[in-house]
């Protein structure tokens, strides 16, 4: 694993493009506290499942009761890969597989693991249930989360996945708020 490209910003994430007069509405709401939430982001370039691995690996040394991680890519890019590899890291024995029809997972490592694949909800879902999960006392992995991102904290860690070959892939992680140290960490 290597980084492509190292951008560095604290610069204010950008107002997002206003659609209809609700969406409008909506980011004005959300405004002042997208504006403020300092980032980093890598790219980095993934050349097999070890290096996907080995990722997780240093993702999971940074997590804490309460992280929120989002995992987005195409199908088949790795999502549920990086969540098992994250899982074992915590320290989960217990056999991880994808949530796709349970929408969520309970596991227990040295934290309790929360597994949510939101593939099969209606873009822009709300459900109650799930904040007990994602604002809980645990880790939060989230597969498809552009789909409930208005659910989830401005403060989060987020890996979107492109698949460049059979176990290539381009990785961009973004780390908002406190998830930053994690990011800058990442690749040294
Ligand atoms: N570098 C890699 N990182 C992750 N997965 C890889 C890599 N190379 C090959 N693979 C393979 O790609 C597949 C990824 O499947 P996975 O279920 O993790 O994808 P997903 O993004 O969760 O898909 P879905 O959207 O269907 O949930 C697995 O079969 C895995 O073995
Ligand atoms: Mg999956």
């Amino acid at each position: 694993m290597f980084i492509v490209q190292k951008p560095y910003s604290r610069e204010q994430t950008q107002m997002p493009t206003q659609e209809t007069t609700l969406d409008f509405l909506f980011s004005w709401y959300n405004l002042s506290e997208r504006e403020w939430v300092a980032h980093m982001e890598k790219t980095l370039k993934i050349n097999s499942i070890n290096d996907m691995d080995q990722l997780a690996e240093s993702v999971a040394k940074g997590l804490t009761k309460g992280s929120v991680i989002g995992l987005a890519g195409d199908l088949g890019s790795g999502k549920t890969t990086f969540a098992k590899a994250l899982a074992r890291h915590l320290g989960v024995f217990s056999t991880v597989n994808s949530p796709t029809f349970t929408l969520l997972k309970v596991y227990q490592g040295r934290l309790p693991f929360y597994h949510i694949d939101a593939y099969r909800l209606e873009q822009s879902h709300y459900d109650p249930a799930l904040d007990d999960y994602i604002y809980g006392d645990g880790v939060c992995v989230i597969e498809w989360y552009p789909i409930i991102r208005s659910q989830l904290p401005e403060e989060r860690l987020t890996l979107d996945i492109i698949i460049t070959g059979p176990t290539s892939r381009i990785l961009t992680i973004k780390g908002n708020g406190r998830y930053e140290k994690i990011v800058e960490t990442l690749g040294d």
